[in-house]
């Protein structure tokens, strides 16, 4: 009889066998599944030599050829495809297997799976998986949920697939919390992500408005900047790309790319959930919004003809200390923009820990950020250090060394924010994470007025700065006058 494997995958798109070759390759058994049987055929024709498959045609000879008590990860369309591979496996997996959801799953559907899964003996890990193609091949951060037994199961697996930080090795896997605890990090994490690309591509879009350069020069900026503070794995593949011609037409490829983003949901499902817990992460919410508004087509075509492009930077504008101090303003406010990003993602990792009852250690979360996935960077050691310090840390912003970073940089961010904005060149997530600052330390902020609005038209109450109590102004009374309620 052959010998069974050690676990199986499920999906053989690129991530699931890319995942499934990465397993293969560190010398482990792997039983592979597709719904159509053609590709788990491509991938045994063009990947078998690599290590140890086992091709299956049925979820049941799947289910059948794992070692028991089984191990199977699904690499499918979140949402309901997923649903659907869990709802078969579980009818024919046994008490005390194992599911490990490997998609960019919704937080609140792995809770729910995991509750189903237990009601039938099974254990269920909902999985955050980053690193694109090539760290699911190569080694991707990893950040598995679910109870602490079925990471004792999973975790050395798991940690030996992933990617090793450069600093010191660790592999970039860590058990985050219970239930949903990892899909909720993943999804953080890809909020981060879409802040973190759009500050870059606020910087590029600074640089070729105001200062008319091409893209092949910033790339050479951003090289520049790439082995400083903001060195990161999104900068080096904006360094890439910007160098990277259009092999019919040999022009840079990105002016030839249209400006419409697109978005698979992780963002805005983050700022969904953050307006919901009340945390402000307006920077990040900015980031999903401009992705909105580059692909609202109909409002766009519309404002363009009737508004016009900006007077402003159709000229040359002046800059007052000169090209190279205007580079180093952008480079500052991208920082500083970057880690305002960061405090707000990992305020809502700690906000949604304390809701959902998560023991989330922040600063192994920075740490397993450090490689493999998408936002990996080298000032994630810091973030983590900053945790060190004050495991309990409110804001990251408050750390001395962040704060200390963004003061520094606090003049350079101020003059692009304005030069920009006089420019008319949008910024939003420059922009709103300098509101943020601003407003976060303001010891006297705007909304005692909106307080009494709500109290004067929905006699909604207000507290009082002079002494303690709940009160009510009766507005429309002829003796109008304070009561506490
Ligand atoms: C990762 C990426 C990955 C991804 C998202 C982005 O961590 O490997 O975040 O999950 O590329 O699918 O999705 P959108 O930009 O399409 O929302």
């Amino acid at each position: 009889m052959t010998q069974l494997a050690d676990v199986g995958v499920i999906g053989m798109a690129t991530m699931g066998s890319n995942l499934a070759r990465n397993l293969a390759r560190n010398d482990y058994k792997v039983a592979i599944y597709n719904r159509e049987y053609a590709k788990t055929q491509t991938v045994m024709k063009d990947h078998g030599e690599e290590g140890a498959f086992i091709p299956t045609k049925t979820f049941e000879e799947f289910v059948d050829s794992l070692s028991k008590p089984r191990c199977a990860i699904i690499m499918v369309k979140a949402g309901a495809p997923t649903d659907e591979v869990i709802t078969k496996l579980s009818e024919l997996m046994e008490p005390g297997d194992l599911i490990v959801d490997g998609g960019n799953s919704l937080f609140s559907d792995t809770i729910r799976r995991e509750k189903t899964a237990a009601s039938k003996g099974l254990e269920f890990v909902g999985c955050g998986i980053s690193g694109g193609e090539e760290g699911a091949l190569n080694g991707p951060a990893i950040m598995p949920g679910g109870s602490i037994e079925a990471y004792k199961r999973i975790g050395p697996m798991l940690e030996k697939i992933s990617a090793k930080a450069v600093e010191d090795n660790e592999p970039c896997c860590t058990h985050v919390g219970a239930n949903g605890a990892g899909h909720f990090v993943k999804m953080v994490h890809n909020a981060i992500e879409y802040a973190d690309m759009q500050v870059i591509s606020e910087a590029y879009d600074i640089l070729r408005k105001c200062l008319h350069l091409s893209a092949l020069e910033i790339a050479e900026i951003f090289a520049d900047w790439n082995s400083g503070v903001l060195s990161s794995y999104l900068i080096e593949i904006t360094v890439d790309i910007l160098r990277h011609r259009d092999l019919e037409t040999q022009k840079p490829l990105v002016d030839l790319v249209l400006d419409q983003a697109q978005q698979k949901g992780t963002g805005s499902w983050t700022v969904q959930v953050a307006a919901e817990m009340g945390v402000p992460i307006s920077g990040i919410a900015e980031a999903v919004f401009a992705r909105s508004l580059s692909s609202s087509v109909t409002q766009r075509e519309l404002a363009q003809t009737k508004l016009g492009i900006p007077d402003a930077y159709q000229s040359d504008s002046e800059l007052v200390n000169g090209i190279e101090s205007f580079i180093e303003d952008v480079r500052q406010a991208l920082y500083a923009s970057k880690i305002v990003a960061y405090s707000q993602g990992l305020g809502v990792i700690q906000a949604g820990a304390h809701k959902y009852n998560w023991d989330i250690d922040l600063g192994n979360i920075a740490k397993i950020w450090r490689a493999g996935c998408i936002i990996r960077a080298s000032f994630l050691d810091q973030v983590t250090q900053a945790y060190r310090r004050n495991p309990d840390l409110p804001l990251l912003l408050a750390d001395d060394y962040f704060l200390g970073q963004v003061q520094k940089a606090q003049p350079h961010w101020r003059r692009v924010v304005s030069f920009a904005t006089n420019a008319g060149i949008s910024i939003p997530v420059f922009s709103s994470s300098l509101s943020y600052f601003d407003a976060i330390r303001d010891p006297q902020l705007p909304t005692n007025l909106i307080q009494t609005q709500r109290d004067y038209f929905g006699a909604h109450t207000y507290q009082r700065t002079d002494k303690p109590g709940v009160f009510h102004t009766l507005w429309s009374t002829a003796d109008r006058r304070e009561v506490e309620v």
